[in-house]
């Protein structure tokens, strides 16, 4: 509570100083450095015009954990936005770390009903997050875990660099929701090969991630590394991994904000070069 109080206060100051400084006058007095607890509903009040009000605990659940995952950002809006991690490690709230399952499919998830019957019982301890097709308008019904949880979505072509756009694009959604600790990339026939609990406990209470990466001296790993990536990306460091991948915040956040690898990946990684096969593993290393 106490936390929860600090963290409104803060940013009561920070809204005061932005009215102060819509009306032209950056008035810096104690007053609005230590904000007096009577002095909050009228900071509150002001601040509604022009940023959060910061009212009551809902406002920092909310932001903490959105309930909607449709939004109207760009995908540079979004990435920036998902960019954003807390430099304290405590977190003021009590809450259970999610596992976020993020599905790149096509339309409707085939072995959807085997999905759902995984995650049954379990609510709390995940967020699913669907990229689909955007010609793919098809709502699941309101008792599926699915629903509702497709994100703003764009075409991909399997093995270009949409493709790569889409899994950031589902990080960065998944990065939103604070709760989320683990991420998860699983395509439309991907099956559970273990209960809910066994793979939660097993992601959540491990430290490590779990993405494909290995040096491969045939055609279609060494073959695909392409000299124009040199000096950023060198052969000796060329990596090959699988698509799917389990990760933790900081690789998650290692991937959307990564503006540096992007474009040497996606101008000189073009097919036979598969960039999902190899972009997240060697930006990983
Ligand atoms: C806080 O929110 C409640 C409803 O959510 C509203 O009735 C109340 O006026 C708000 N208080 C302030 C100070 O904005
Ligand atoms: C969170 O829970 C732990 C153990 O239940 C407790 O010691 C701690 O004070 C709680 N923190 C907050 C911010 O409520
Ligand atoms: C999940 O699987 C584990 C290991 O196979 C088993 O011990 C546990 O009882 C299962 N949990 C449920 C809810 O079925
Ligand atoms: C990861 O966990 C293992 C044991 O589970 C521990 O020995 C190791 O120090 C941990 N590594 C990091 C970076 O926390």
């Amino acid at each position: 509570m106490a936390n929860l109080l600090s963290l409104c206060m803060a940013l009561a100051v920070v809204t005061a100083l932005l009215v102060s400084f819509h009306v032209g006058k950056l008035t810096i007095s104690q007053e609005i450095y230590f904000p007096q607890i009577e002095k909050f509903p009228s900071l509150a009040t002001a601040s509604s015009h022009v940023c959060c009000s910061c009212n009551s605990s809902s406002s920092l659940d909310e932001w903490l954990h959105p309930k909607e995952v449709w939004h109207s950002m760009t995908d540079e809006e979004l990435m920036w936005r998902a960019s954003m991690a807390p430099r304290v490690e405590e977190y003021p709230h009590n809450w259970t770390a999610r596992v976020a399952f993020m599905f790149l499919t096509r339309g409707r998830l085939p072995l959807g009903p085997i999905w759902e019957w995984f995650f049954k019982g379990h609510e709390g301890f995940y967020s699913i997050y669907v990229h689909a097709s955007p010609e793919f308008k098809e709502e699941a019904v309101e008792s599926s875990v699915f629903f509702k949880r497709r994100i703003p979505s764009k075409p991909v072509e399997w093995g270009a660099a949409t493709m790569i756009n889409a899994e950031r694009r589902l990080l960065a959604n998944a990065l939103l929701d604070f709760s989320n600790q683990r991420f998860i990339l699983l395509s439309e026939t991907c099956i559970p090969l273990f209960n809910f609990t066994t793979i939660y406990n097993y992601l959540i209470n491990s430290n490590q991630t779990f993405l494909g990466s290995f040096d491969d001296p045939r055609p279609m790993g060494r073959g695909r590394y392409n000299k124009r990536m040199w000096p950023l990306v060198t052969l000796a460091d060329w990596r090959k991994g699988s698509q799917w991948f389990a990760i933790d915040c900081k690789i998650s956040i290692e991937i959307i904000s990564d503006l540096k690898y992007y474009p040497v990946f996606r101008d000189h990684c073009r097919p036979p070069c598969y960039m999902d096969e190899h972009y997240p593993t060697n930006l990983s290393d």
